[in-house]
């Protein structure tokens, strides 16, 4: 966790106005806990950042309790000095969620683009809401959600029946056209899904497998999210204790 804090606190500090892809989901709370307290020490500040989101329910207001807006704006906006007008999400209650998906992906491409994109992982290789067989050429768009990914969800939504079944979401080329990424993944519950994205093939079965094709993209994985790969001794001996190669 501190490993991809500290990644994103040397961008932030290369670039004070940077532009970040950001992601919701129980993997990024700790991490966002970490930025809140470096910024409350005075070691990051988010003042000059601009943020766009990678996904939002469709159907859902900004103040809905499990909406992706309300997340972001309790665990990293409001408790640091982000300020609110650069913090960028699709509007889940569009009158046409087609056009907003659109329009996100224009503030995004207005905006010059993302600088270092955060991601999480789902358990079935999903990154943002782009799930298995996702375009990998796809751009921000509507997506259906899958009854795994529903039930993972489950948690932030008081009964079954409130659990949305579609998101706006960048697409998988949106996220392969940020200038870097860093994907978190944390417990064996994301075992498969890791191996998959690193070792197998580039598939749209799994979404983040389109990884592989990006020039500067870094995997912060925890022991259990790290305990289905074939690999770890390789990797161990290039990145020991998770630090950068030598030639980094
Ligand atoms: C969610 C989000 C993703 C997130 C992933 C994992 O559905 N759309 O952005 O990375 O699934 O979530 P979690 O971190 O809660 O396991």
């Amino acid at each position: 966790m501190s490993r991809a804090a500290d990644i994103l606190t040397a961008a932030v500090k290369a670039k004070s106005a940077i532009t970040l892809g950001l992601a919701t989901g129980g993997t990024m709370v700790p991490l966002y806990a970490e930025l809140v307290a470096r910024n409350r020490a005075g070691s990051l500040s988010l003042a000059r950042a601009t943020t766009f989101n990678l996904d939002e329910y469709v159907g859902l207001a900004p103040d809905h309790p499990g909406s992706c807006h309300r997340f972001m704006a309790e665990v990293l906006f409001d408790p640091t000095d982000m300020r609110a007008s650069h913090a960028h999400l699709p509007h889940g209650d569009a009158l046409d969620p087609k056009v907003e998906a659109q329009a996100f992906q224009a503030r995004i491409d207005a905006a010059g683009g993302i600088d270092l994109q955060l991601l999480g992982l789902g358990q079935n290789g999903h990154i943002g809401f782009n799930e298995p067989t996702s375009s990998l050429g796809s751009r921000t768009r509507i997506k259906t959600l899958t009854v795994s990914t529903r039930c993972a969800n489950r948690q932030y939504f008081e009964i079954e029946a409130d659990v949305p079944r579609y998101a706006i979401t960048m697409g998988i080329a949106t996220i392969l056209e940020a200038r870097a990424i860093v994907l978190l993944a944390t417990g064996s519950a994301k075992a498969a899904a890791a191996s998959a994205m690193i070792e197998g093939p580039l598939s749209a079965v799994c979404p983040a497998s389109a990884l592989q094709l990006h020039p500067r993209a870094t995997v912060v994985l925890d022991a259990g999210a790290a305990s289905a790969l074939q690999l770890s001794d390789h990797f161990q001996h290039v990145h020991p204790e998770g630090q950068d190669s030598v030639f980094s």
